[in-house]
């Protein structure tokens, strides 16, 4: 899957050339889990598997896209959308959030991604900053990179409804080949962290029913732990701006002093590893296996499935660390190291892990990858 596949599905879909193409990456998380909507620091990274949106202007009254994904297509006026609940939502709400709507022309579109959805790795992080940055190509939009992930960030939460932080889309738009991405996600500030190692992503395909119900409930934990916080220290901006300390001294409600505690100590973790990183070039494994256990008995997003791979790829020589990436409840776990290890150990990985749970995971090895970018523009 590439930007000529993309080209090619266009003419076969429309019978000519594209305007323009673009495409994004999904993300996993090196470390800092469930910081990010609350002010704290996260070190994602941008993979090596890609959606790539095709456009071009067309003089029809309505858009159209068609995706080979959903093998279906859908249709919606560029300049007066309205959120259909449907999958093409994450494309036309980048419409929705253009600056001048009035100018926008009707576009005929396709996506084709080889990246995997609903498995963790930000698939509608990755269909919205491709669709940014292929509609600002289109019409001579020259907002940054930052700004169409916070757009991005926008259609997520505010058009299609998904409560979530920044870190996805600013992971899929910033992302630099061998780099993670330092985000401070208050400021929104960040740093590239040179980062060579090999990253083994290993889907548990187990199920994600609890996801996003408990997403919202820890949203809410993490806010009632800040009002309280508050009450004893009025200037605290955000949770994770306090201390660890403090948090223990604090005499929360035991649920809420968990999800504070996990959420001050994991922005610590963040630091601690970019030390690391550019000291030495490694990830530290211990972190990755901290903040493992940290969200499996403090912030309690794990599954049996996510502990079981850490546990696992621990007993592999040449792997450093691991730990679940993104949300939790199901989803992908990582491990970091060397690149033969990850590359040897998939396929009993795979084995082991359908005698213990009869469910078939999927692996991939990734390492840094670019972020978002304008493939090919004719225009
Ligand atoms: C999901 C959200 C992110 C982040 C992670 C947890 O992936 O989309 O914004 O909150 O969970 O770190």
């Amino acid at each position: 899957m590439n930007a000529s596949a993309a080209r090619e599905f266009f003419l076969k879909t429309y019978g000519c050339e594209p305007d323009v193409v673009g495409s994004a990456p999904g993300r996993v998380n090196l470390i800092g889990e469930h910081t990010d909507y609350n002010g704290g620091q996260v070190l994602p990274l941008a993979i090596d598997r890609r959606t790539y949106v095709a456009m071009k202007r067309t003089g029809a009254d309505r858009s159209r896209i068609v995706s080979d994904t959903a093998a279906e297509s859908g249709e919606f006026d560029a300049r007066l959308v309205e959120r259909s609940g449907e999958w093409w939502d994450y494309i036309s709400g980048v419409f929705a959030f253009a600056e001048d709507k009035s100018a926008l022309p009707q576009v005929q579109a396709v996506v084709t991604s080889n990246l995997p959805t609903g498995s963790g790795l930000s698939s509608s992080a990755a269909l919205e900053m491709a669709t940014a940055i292929t509609l600002a190509q289109l019409v001579d939009d020259a907002r940054s990179l930052k700004d169409l992930a916070l757009l991005s960030w926008r259609v997520e939460t505010q058009f299609v409804g998904v409560s979530c932080g920044v870190m996805d889309q600013f992971a899929s738009a910033l992302g630099e080949k061998g780099h993670a991405l330092h985000l401070w996600c208050d400021t929104l500030a960040t740093e590239q962290v040179k980062m060579r190692e090999a990253v083994l992503i290993f889907d548990t395909n187990s199920p994600r029913s609890l996801r996003g119900s408990q997403f919202n409930v820890r949203q809410r934990e993490c806010q009632e732990a800040l009002e309280l916080l508050r009450a004893r220290q009025p200037g605290l901006a955000n949770l994770a701006a306090a201390t660890p300390e403090e948090v223990r001294t604090a005499h929360l409600p035991r649920n809420l002093e968990k999800r504070a505690l996990h959420v001050t100590e994991e922005t610590r973790r963040v630091e601690s590893l970019v030390a690391v990183l550019k000291k030495t070039g490694d990830v530290d494994g211990d972190l990755l296996y901290q903040s493992h256990e940290s969200l499996r008995t403090l912030y309690e997003c794990s599954t049996p499935q996510l502990d079981w791979f850490v546990s696992e790829a621990r007993k592999i020589r040449g792997v450093r660390g691991a730990r679940l990436t993104g949300a939790g409840w199901g989803g992908c776990a990582i491990a970091v190291g060397e690149l033969d290890a990850l590359s040897g150990a998939q396929s009993s990985l795979i084995a082991s892990y359908k005698s213990a749970f009869g469910l078939d995971a999927r692996t991939w090895l990734t390492n840094a990858e670019a972020g978002a970018r304008v493939e090919t523009s004719g225009k």
